[in-house]
């Protein structure tokens, strides 16, 4: 099938589209990118979504609208890819689209209630007469499950090693790994979880410190440039978040950009420069990730791959390739996959399993009672053809 996979994390930077060919099933599922793009948000719909994030700026009004119009924007992207790849719309089966998250509900338990993901199935279908698959993560959270890591389950089918075990890490917004058995290996099970704050802690002091002009510290050049607090990072890493055991998962709800403001008036107190403290907030997320290995990893890790935004910063790459050493440290691109459109690549076989009636997730790694087939599915002018009921 052809399927058009779009995602928007929670960085909220922009929309990733990837329109991949996908045949088979699992363990032989084929998956290949024809083409993908990224459209990053102009700065007033990024507001708009940053806004509807927060219980203090979020309003139901803004909301209603915003949940129309991000899914004009997703319709437009999608419309977009399907063009560059010079096929019509009609030579795609399926729209996968992720959504943007505007909130996680995390209980003090740390079982996840409730998950919003906004970006209207309707109108995308509605736009590009093509069948759409959204809200992915809700029927997991229904049976039981934390709605997320979702990616890791495609880790499972796609990225598994022969002989060791792999962890594989995104750094989006948020960091999450997947520790995978090797091949060899027929009886231990995966575990994955969120690592803690990927991007959005560098993201929002950064953004706090050059008054908006940078959303991010581009190659890690502020970092490169300071040197971390050692005493305060010690102290950034008592968070409880980090000792607790997965299954886990995080947001902005809990790595807030409210919680960049105090930070930047921590590291100011402390008497720290502008490099050093986005030197300390990078070597949070480096040893954050580190940490959750030496803690949780089931067995010892042969090699890390990362994925998502972060793996663009060579400072913090740098960090985490210093921290897990001798494991070494790779990107997707060397097991062939594009680590920028990774996720919306796996959100087309997401959608590519729903419609097979097969699930998409697995217990061990989300935390449901039962594998789940997921998202909703909102049909399109091809649907009778999808169907064979033309
Ligand atoms: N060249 C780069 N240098 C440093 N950071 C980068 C670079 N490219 C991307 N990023 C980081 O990656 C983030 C976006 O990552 P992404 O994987 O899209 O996250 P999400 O899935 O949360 O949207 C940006 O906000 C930025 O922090
Ligand atoms: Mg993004």
């Amino acid at each position: 099938m052809r399927i058009v996979g779009m995602m928007s994390g929670t960085s909220a930077d922009g929309i990733d589209a990837a329109l991949c060919e996908i045949d088979g099933a699992p363990p032989k599922l084929q998956v290949r990118m024809i083409r993908a793009l990224a459209r990053p948000y102009p700065q007033p719909m990024r507001q708009r979504i940053l806004d509807a994030c927060r219980p203090e700026t979020g309003r139901v009004d803004s909301l209603c609208r915003l949940n129309v119009d991000l899914a004009e924007a997703f319709a437009s992207v999608a419309l977009e890819v399907i063009a560059a790849a010079g096929l019509t719309p009609d030579q795609v089966d399926l729209i996968a689209s992720h959504g943007q998250t505007v909130w996680h509900q995390v209980e003090a338990d740390g079982h996840v209630s409730a998950t919003f993901q906004i970006g209207e199935g309707a109108v995308i279908a509605e736009r590009t007469g093509i069948t759409t698959i959204n809200n992915f993560r809700a029927r997991d959270v229904a049976a039981g499950g934390h709605g997320a890591p979702l990616v890791s389950y495609a880790d499972w089918i796609l990225l598994r090693h022969p002989e060791h075990w792999r962890a594989v890490q995104n750094i989006g917004g948020i960091g999450n790994v997947t520790f995978l058995p090797p091949l060899t290996d027929s009886s231990s099970a995966p575990l994955a979880f969120d690592t803690g704050p990927g991007n959005v802690l560098i993201d929002a002091v950064v953004a706090l410190l050059t008054g908006g002009a940078q959303t991010y510290d581009r190659d890690g050049q502020m970092a490169r440039q300071g040197r971390a607090d050692a005493a305060w990072l010690e102290a950034l890493l008592r968070h409880p978040y980090y000792e607790r055991r997965p299954p886990k998962t995080t947001g902005r709800e809990l790595f807030t950009s409210d919680m960049a403001q105090s930070l930047l008036a921590d590291g100011q107190a402390r008497g720290l420069g502008p490099n050093d403290i986005v030197a300390t907030m990078t070597a949070l997320t480096a040893h954050t990730i580190a940490d959750a290995y030496r803690r949780f990893a089931p067995a010892a890790i042969g090699e890390a791959v990362l994925a998502g935004g972060g793996s663009r910063n060579p400072t913090l790459v740098g960090m985490i390739a210093s921290l897990l050493a001798p494991a070494p440290v790779l990107t997707h691109e060397a097991l062939g996959i594009d680590s920028d459109f990774k996720e919306a690549m796996i959100f087309a076989l997401l959608a590519h399993e729903t419609w097979h009636n097969r699930p998409g997730s697995l217990p061990a790694l989300t935390g449901a009672s039962h594998p789940v087939v997921m998202g909703q599915i909102t049909p399109g002018r091809n649907f009778p053809r999808l169907t064979g009921r033309a």
